[in-house]
């Protein structure tokens, strides 16, 4: 039974990366045995220029099928005009709701030789390897009542923070799994002093974790002082458990302490389908780049990186990704460079298939 994957480049340099990431996949069927059932298909724009929606039933149908999608990035100013529902992120957003992807994962891990790019001192980040577990379907930007409302005579603007226990328990759930594949050690964030979802939040995972993962580490914070923490000793941490706006801050902050938008992948995760393995869909942070598409420039491991990360959350191929994410590190320890990782005078910039073709090379060569 070969493992599957649907393969959604998307717009811009979306379909770049994504033809890389293509190699890479072929490299791992033939070299190491590694093999999957690869489909490819439209989602954004180019799924609207060929069929007038920014995601069709069929290609939803076949991303509820398949064991991991992996998305390149969507939009452009192409589309910029359309109307709101056929906008390329309803695309994104359809695939998200209707997988009911609830754990949004952030790795921050700081490549030695990238260092340099960091917004933090190169002692500090040196070796961070951490992952923010986001929920990414409740809380705060859905919760009701949300609106603008007429009261006493002037409006006042309201969203709700809002968690169920079941909301907390799955979420939970998804960070302790992933702390037993890396380093069996969860911190969870939340506002217990000052507020009553946060209150609920610690005593679910607190409930979770005594139930039934107890052979991992929890620790619990305040969310400002988490914040505070990442900024300055960012490696005590492994794997962060954190809600929707908490989580959007701190990865968005956890983010910069790597450097460039080019180097980060995620995941998104759902519930355990009949096989076991999670819903699951894998995209670079990043966008569809605009500004330089076309032009062989686009950084390709983000999109690599997320691969790695469907061989590790996915397909239980750890080591697999290891070889992958060492491959990549490697290469930029030898200063093989896309633009977006050169200083003003770092010399002269590869193209995308060669920051590829380097990091096969290393594959071949581990
Ligand atoms: P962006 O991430 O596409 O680009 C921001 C800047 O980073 C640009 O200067 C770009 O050249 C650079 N950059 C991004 N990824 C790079 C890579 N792999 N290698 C080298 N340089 C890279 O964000 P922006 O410009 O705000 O949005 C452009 C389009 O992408 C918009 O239509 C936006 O809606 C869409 N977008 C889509 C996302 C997704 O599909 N998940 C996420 C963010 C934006
Ligand atoms: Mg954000």
């Amino acid at each position: 039974n070969t493992p599957s994957m649907l393969i959604l480049p998307g717009d811009g340099i979306g379909q770049e990366v994504m033809t890389e990431v293509q190699r890479v996949i072929a490299w791992f069927g033939d070299k190491r045995d590694v093999k999957f059932d690869v489909s490819e298909d439209l989602v954004g724009g180019a799924a609207y220029d060929a069929h007038g929606t920014p995601l069709t039933d069929a290609t939803m149908a076949k991303a509820q099928e398949v064991d991991a999608v992996l998305l390149g990035a969507v939009g452009g100013p192409k589309y910029d005009d359309l109307d709101f529902s056929v906008k390329p992120e309803r695309g994104l957003l359809r695939l998200r709701k209707e997988m009911d992807l609830f754990a949004n994962l952030r790795p921050a891990q700081c490549f030695d030789a990238l260092a340099d790019f960091s917004s933090l001192k190169k002692d500090i980040v040196s070796g961070l390897d951490i992952m923010i577990v986001r929920e990414l379907t409740s809380g705060s930007y859905f919760g009701e009542p949300r609106g603008i409302f007429e009261e006493d005579g002037q409006r006042v603007g309201i969203n709700t923070q809002r968690y169920t226990e079941a909301e907390i328990d799955r979420v939970a759930r998804s960070a302790f799994e992933l702390a037993r594949k890396r380093n069996n050690k969860v911190c969870s964030m939340e506002k217990a002093n000052v507020m009553e979802s946060g209150i609920l939040w610690r005593e679910v995972v607190t409930a979770v974790h005594k139930a039934d993962y107890a052979d991992v580490e929890l620790s619990h914070m305040y969310a400002d002082n988490g914040a505070m923490q990442l900024v300055r000793a960012p490696k005590q941490f492994d794997v962060i458990v954190t809600d929707n706006l908490f989580g959007d801050i701190l990865s968005d902050c956890a983010a910069m302490l790597t450097g460039s938008l080019g180097m980060l992948p995620s995941a998104s995760l759902g519930a355990p389908m009949a096989n076991g393995r999670p819903k699951a869909m894998y995209e670079p942070v990043h966008g569809s780049a605009p500004d330089i598409m076309g032009q062989s420039k686009a950084n390709p491991c983000a999109c690599i990186l997320s691969l790695a990360m469907a061989l590790r959350y996915s397909f239980d191929l750890g080591e697999e990704a290891t070889r992958l994410e060492k491959a990549v590190e490697t290469v930029l320890a030898k200063g093989i460079r896309t633009g977006d990782l050169m200083q003003a005078d770092g010399g002269k910039p590869v193209s995308t298939s060669e920051m590829t073709d380097a990091i096969i090379a290393e594959l071949q060569a581990s």
